[in-house]
């Protein structure tokens, strides 16, 4: 699928400065700001972990430069009741709700969903909320996509869960509220369906919506994103400024782009925000959620089937810097195609029980369903009962 022009996705996207296509194909190294693989523990103080996590749930680097000025979305939400925004996936966090207010509240009336942004009790929505209950400025945190809610309250009313994506949330069709929003690009947006995001539409144009991935079990990764495209910062970096349309810096000469925002609230926040993520461990399986005895049977099914690239402790072979080619594993090509290396990273293999669906583009939606694709593409000819016991090891990752 593919979008509109560039000229109409850059008409509504963020500050974008595209350097001239001829250096789109060198060969820079763009991790340099983070060029150091991940930090020893030392670096990753309680204190710096404390900082990180406040940044994660509640920075905005600014960014209500685009969800406000730009986007108007302070507009918006005022007259959204809170049952909306719980139908399009946003979380309320329990924690910072006065006791009894839930229950006393009218989830109907737009003013109720004020009240909550005023208690900072939307995740990853930051609001200032005036003496007479007027939204002037909204800005969005990386929590937004990437923390969910226990649920303990009612569904979508919990306490917060750093790192694990939230796949109920629809950032497209929130986006799509935007009264700024030129149709076509609407039309995107609204195509893209809960717990997918496209981080590149903006600025290419093109289409092909990724499954909001986990921010956890990160501590021994060396690169981040389904296609490897760089170090934890480099990403955090990326997303913050061309995609949260943070006021900061980000260049990567491979894809042409150079901004540059002064003052930058973006890169002095990086090594804390990345502590914050890297001491966020994958979820374990609840007791009673898998088969033991059959993920025992399982674990040689996959040392047998799949370590050859999920290997070691971490599930993955790009510690090295290994990619894989799409038609490597049966993979649409489409998104790898749009980004620098063309291929996709071997997927750590972490709290896997936790988030489907699964694959880049979440093209299986069981653990079942990547047995199977695995089973044709590679033609494991794996008997059903493998194939069973090999699920059953998956949910214990
Ligand atoms: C609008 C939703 C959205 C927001 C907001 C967002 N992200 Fe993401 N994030 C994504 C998507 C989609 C991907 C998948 C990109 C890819 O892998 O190519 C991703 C990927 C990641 C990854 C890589 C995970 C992995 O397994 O490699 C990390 C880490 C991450 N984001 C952290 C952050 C941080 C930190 C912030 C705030 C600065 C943030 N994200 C804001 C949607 C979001
Ligand atoms: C040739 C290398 C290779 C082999 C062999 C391989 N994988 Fe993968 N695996 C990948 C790559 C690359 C991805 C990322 C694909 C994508 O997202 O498009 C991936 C993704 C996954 C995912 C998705 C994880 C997520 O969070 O979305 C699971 C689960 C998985 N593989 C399980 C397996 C199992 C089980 C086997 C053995 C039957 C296996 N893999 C064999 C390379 C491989």
């Amino acid at each position: 699928m593919s979008g509109p022009p560039r000229t109409a996705a850059l008409f509504h996207g963020i500050l974008l400065v595209l350097v001239a296509g001829g250096l789109a194909g060198c060969n820079v190294a763009v991790d340099d700001a983070a060029a150091a693989a991940n930090p020893p523990s030392q670096s990753l103080s309680p204190a710096l972990i404390a900082q990180g996590k406040r940044i994660f749930r509640f920075d905005t680097f600014g960014d209500e430069q685009q969800w406000t000025d730009r986007l108007r979305m302070h507009e918006v939400v005022e007259t959204v009741p809170p049952l909306t925004a719980l139908a399009v996936g946003l979380k309320v966090d329990a924690e910072a709700l006065p006791p009894g207010l839930l229950a006393n509240a009218d989830l109907d009336d737009p003013a109720t969903t004020v009240a909550l942004l005023k208690l900072d009790a939307v995740v990853g929505l930051k609001a200032t909320v005036d003496a007479d209950n007027r939204v002037k400025r909204l800005g969005i945190t990386c929590a937004l996509c990437h923390s969910t809610v226990d649920d303990s309250l009612a569904p979508g009313v919990g306490r917060r869960v750093d790192g694990w994506p939230n796949r109920d949330l629809d950032p497209g069709a929130i986006i799509a509220l935007s009264p700024a929003v030129p149709a076509a690009a609407k039309a995107v947006y609204t195509s893209w369906g809960p717990g997918k995001y496209d981080p590149r539409f903006n600025i290419d144009g093109l289409n092909t919506p990724l499954v909001l991935p986990p921010a956890y079990g990160l501590r021994h990764i060396r690169n981040e994103t389904y296609t490897g495209d760089g170090r934890v910062s480099y990403w955090n970096a990326y997303v913050a400024v061309t995609q949260m349309g943070g006021h900061g810096n980000f260049a990567d000469p491979r894809l042409g782009i150079a901004i540059r925002q002064s003052p930058d609230l973006v890169t002095p926040k990086l090594p804390a925000l990345r502590a914050y993520q890297l001491s966020l461990a994958a979820p374990r399986p609840p007791a009673g959620s898998y088969d033991a005895i059959a993920a025992r049977r399982g674990r040689p099914v996959f040392a047998r089937n799949c370590m050859g690239c999920h290997v070691g402790a971490t599930g993955t072979d790009n510690n090295g810097g290994k990619l894989h080619l799409p038609a490597e594993t049966g993979m649409d090509g489409a998104y790898a195609a749009r980004t620098v290396n063309k291929a996709y990273r071997t997927t750590p293999l972490r709290g896997l029980w936790q988030h489907p669906p699964y694959f880049h583009d979440g093209s299986a939606a069981t653990l079942a369903d990547v047995v199977a694709h695995y089973d044709a593409t590679l033609r494991l000819r794996l008997t059903p009962a493998q194939r069973r016991d090999l699920v059953e090891y998956l949910k214990t990752l």
